[in-house]
């Protein structure tokens, strides 16, 4: 049987490590067959990476969409069902920040991380939740932050916009358990991808890698049906960056 596996923000970072990490496990384990549904708004980078995982025996398609834009989300759910008749998974992993002091921020700043983080995620989990009640069945992933229940100072409206997103984690569970659909918050400290622009070489050292969010998400798909893991909270050994 196939599992159709919807991915945001598959392009780079987080994402394509946990595609790439369906994909290995999958080659080791016969009777799993993930088909990954690979969103992004840039065709290029999820173009390569289905090849990647195609080459590791994975089915991937990639579908280019901004998650901020309802018709984008309307036109993913569509050709995700029209093709594969069903949507098993979603990890809502899309997400921005601008990182900078709290008299900087502009009003741009604040509409393009809340119409990512906050109304693209809702409305996109509000859509697939309804398929998979109605099947009873399924696996909702939110990729949040440490910085869901902690603030640092350079990411005021970041911040605001992952408490959200815990706050929608939080109501859409109650829902979730009514109807067998398991909801997972997965809270990442730093972790080296581009989201970190130039700051991240320098920071390297102190934070993990994209494997190992990965690897947590995958397994946590894994576990039986009876078990839902309910939050993953990875933090580097030394702790939380400071910025
Ligand atoms: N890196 C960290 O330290 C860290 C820590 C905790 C939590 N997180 C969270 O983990 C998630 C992934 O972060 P990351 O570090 O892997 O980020 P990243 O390297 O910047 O990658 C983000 C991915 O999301 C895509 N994306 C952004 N906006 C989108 C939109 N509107 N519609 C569709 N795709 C979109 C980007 O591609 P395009 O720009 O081409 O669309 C890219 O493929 C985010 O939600 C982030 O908040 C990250």
């Amino acid at each position: 049987m196939q599992d159709i596996i919807l991915l945001t923000g598959a392009g780079k970072g987080i994402g394509e490590a946990i595609a790439l990490d369906f994909s290995q496990k999958s080659q080791k384990n016969p009777s799993f067959n993930p088909v990954l549904i690979l969103c992004s708004r840039t065709y290029n980078d999820i173009a390569k990476l289905a090849e990647k995982c195609r080459a590791l025996g994975t089915q991937a398609v990639p579908i280019e969409a901004d998650i901020a834009d309802l018709d984008d989300i309307d036109h993913l759910i569509e050709q995700t069902t029209e093709e594969f008749g069903t949507i098993d998974c979603l990890i809502n992993n899309a997400g921005v920040g601008r990182f900078k002091d709290l008299k900087e921020m502009t009003e741009d700043d604040f509409d393009y991380i809340m119409s990512v983080n906050m109304k693209g995620t809702f409305f996109l989990t509000q859509k697939v939740f309804s398929i998979m009640e109605k099947r009873r069945s399924g696996h909702i992933f939110f990729i949040t932050s440490v910085a869901a229940e902690m603030a640092f100072k350079s990411s005021s409206v970041y911040s605001m916009s992952k408490f959200g997103q815990k706050g929608l984690v939080e109501a859409l569970r109650l829902y979730g358990r009514e109807c067998n659909v398991k909801i997972t918050n997965v809270m990442p400290g730093a972790v080296y991808t581009p989201m970190w622009g130039e700051a991240a070489e320098e920071l390297k050292p102190f934070m993990m890698m994209p494997e190992d969010i990965a690897g947590p998400v995958v397994d946590a798909y894994l576990q039986p049906s009876r078990t839902s893991v309910e939050e993953i909270v990875l933090r580097p050994v030394g702790g939380d960056i400071n910025s």
